[in-house]
């Protein structure tokens, strides 16, 4: 197998560069197409799932909080995957761990799958155990006992407690040692019964008060078939131009790898190409999680968006720490190693793509630097650790340096949220023209464009507008549109009328789109399916959020016919 999959990489590789041979010269205004797929994979049909929830703390706590009196925080340097993990200490009490609210997550009478990677943080050997026992509770033990990956004889466990009839209820799902040397998992099927309220998801221990590590934490349910009988929308909106996904590492098998293919032809690998997941330590890259993604797209015939090499957020620590733990300032020294990171990171990661696609590298694309845009600053910069260092070069540095790693055809985005708001969309123009002016290898303008229901299209309209005259490509990123009418309502359900609003907001989107036909180059949305939402997670919990073109059970919304066919819209 080892040998195998360079092989197909090769071949995938090789037919990827036929049909681009054959393809011909690109249009200006478009990303390059998509290329034909490889034939499909004959490995045995995953598990058809859907995930409801998946938190991997690379950003911050993910809607969980501490019980008893202990406090969640997220911690760099020790995770499962990624840079962090859920730190949770201040535990005086067995029970006393890490809390999700479930409400409105799970669906009651329906089994799902959680699955809890824990450890009891590095150091935290030696703390004294407790006598209480866990919970304190009388429902008993019936859990699954798991097996321990090593270290001493502590145990956590996972508890869903929840209120059926006027009365607490726990429900102890699964149990396992766990010592400070290893991750293991707690996984469980788990069914919550009908006519529960409040349900709630904790990880507690049965006796030691360690402080505790969670990671990678994901609930999943059996998926409904992936409807075959609708428009392709990469076919529906082919005249327009490519369409994309954010994608985890949930959404490349089984149901939702399904969808993914059917419906897209690009795909931002959400977290896996950010900072903190490919270089967590200084010198030391980890691309597993990127490969995973970018050996799909080469297998599906997807082009990549690279996502992203210079940002104020996942961006590990260390990039601002001289060696004695200094934070870096301005000095010429500070800026030099920083700078000599910047090309390190961006180099790695070039030669990475280059050593394993070669010519087929998926990756034709990059937001070189993301959310640099502030309004409020003289020169239009947020002061973040970069600028801080840098000053306002560090943009430009971070293009040049992006230019010469990835060559002249890999298209680099400045990529930013809010550019639909009047005083970021000038402030942002502004920016842009200053690098264009100064010969900065800027070529294109990422709107994230996350947005909600009250966002009036005509902003985005004057967006658009204001960058096609600038004459830089235009990408839409991240596109969501949130059903809540501001970031601060919050929903208790989602309401059908929402649903049908937002279809037609996603209606006049694309109308306003087409009426500035090639300003935009592709046109990528922030999730499959509502359920892998970030908005689910952030800024808070928000379980009822739906701001994708799928639901939770991947079935188009009239969000999807909005694009596609708006007569099908009531
Ligand atoms: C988000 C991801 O969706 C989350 O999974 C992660 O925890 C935090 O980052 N703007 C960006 C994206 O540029 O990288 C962010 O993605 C969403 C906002």
């Amino acid at each position: 197998m080892r040998r195998l999959i360079p092989a197909l990489i090769l071949a995938a590789g090789a037919l990827v560069l036929v049909v681009v041979l054959l393809a011909g010269p690109l249009s200006p205004s478009q990303e390059p197409e998509p290329t034909a797929a490889a034939p499909a994979s004959t490995a045995a049909a995953p598990e058809r799932v859907s995930t409801v929830l998946s938190s991997e703390f690379e950003d911050g706590t993910d809607g969980w909080e501490g019980l008893g009196t202990a406090e969640v925080t997220t911690r760099e340097g020790d995770a499962r995957s990624g840079a962090s993990s859920l730190l949770v200490s201040g535990r005086t009490e067995a029970w006393n761990g890490a809390l999700l609210d479930l409400q409105g997550v799970v669906t009651p009478g329906t089994e799902h799958t959680l699955s809890v990677w824990v450890r009891l943080a590095p150091g935290a050997a030696g703390t004294e155990p407790a006598a209480a026992d866990a919970g304190g509770d009388e429902t008993g033990d019936t859990g699954d006992r798991a097996v321990a990956a090593g270290g001493e004889a502590d145990e956590l466990q996972l508890t869903v407690r929840r209120d059926a009839d006027g009365e607490r209820v726990y429900d102890h799902l699964v149990h396992t040692p766990v010592g400070t040397d290893a991750w293991v998992e707690l996984r469980t099927a788990y069914t919550l019964p009908e006519g529960s309220q409040h349900p709630e998801l904790y990880v507690e221990s049965t006796g030691t008060l360690a402080d505790l590590l969670v990671d990678d934490v994901t609930v999943t349910k059996e998926a409904p078939p992936v409807q075959t009988d609708i428009p392709a929308l990469r076919d529906a909106l082919a005249a327009d131009f490519p369409v994309g996904t954010a994608v985890g590492r949930q959404d490349l098998e089984g149901a939702p790898a399904e969808l993914l293919t059917r419906h897209f032809s690009t795909i931002t690998p959400e977290n896996a190409l950010k900072p903190t997941s490919l270089q967590p330590h200084e010198g030391e890259f980890t691309f597993e999680q990127a490969d995973q993604v970018l050996d799909f797209a080469v297998e599906h015939g997807l082009a990549v968006h690279g996502h992203t090499l210079v940002w104020h957020r996942s961006t590990p620590d260390w990039f601002f720490r001289a060696a004695d733990g200094r934070e870096l300032g301005p000095s010429a020294e500070d800026q030099a190693l920083l700078l000599a990171r910047l090309e390190a990171h961006v180099r790695a990661v070039a030669d990475h793509l280059q050593e394993r696609y070669g010519d087929a590298n998926p990756v034709r694309t990059w937001d070189v630097v993301n959310e640099a845009i502030d309004p409020e600053e003289d020169d239009g910069l947020r002061r973040n650790q970069w600028y801080a260092v840098l000053g306002p070069e560090y943009v430009a540095h971070a293009f040049r340096i992006a230019r010469e790693a990835f060559g002249p055809d890999t298209v680099l985005y400045l990529n930013d949220y809010g550019t639909e708001g009047a005083a970021k969309r000038r402030a942002a123009a502004d920016v842009v023209r200053r690098l264009l002016d100064e010969g900065v290898p800027v070529d294109g303008v990422g709107h994230q464009m996350h947005v909600n229901l009250g966002v009036p299209v005509s902003r985005i309209e004057d967006t658009i507008a204001t960058f096609a005259d600038l004459g830089v490509r235009q990408a839409v990123t991240e596109l969501d549109v949130a059903i809540a009418e501001s970031p601060d309502e919050a929903l208790d359900h989602t309401p059908r009328e929402r649903l049908d609003e937002q279809g037609l907001y996603y209606q006049d989107l694309l109308a306003a789109f087409r009426r500035h036909p090639g300003a935009v180059s592709s046109l990528s949305v922030w999730g499959l399916y509502d359920a892998r939402s970030w908005l689910r997670a952030w800024p808070t919990e928000r379980p009822y959020e739906a701001p994708l073109l799928f639901d939770g059970d991947l079935q188009a919304k009239p969000a999807y016919w909005g694009l596609v066919d708006p007569a099908r819209l009531d």
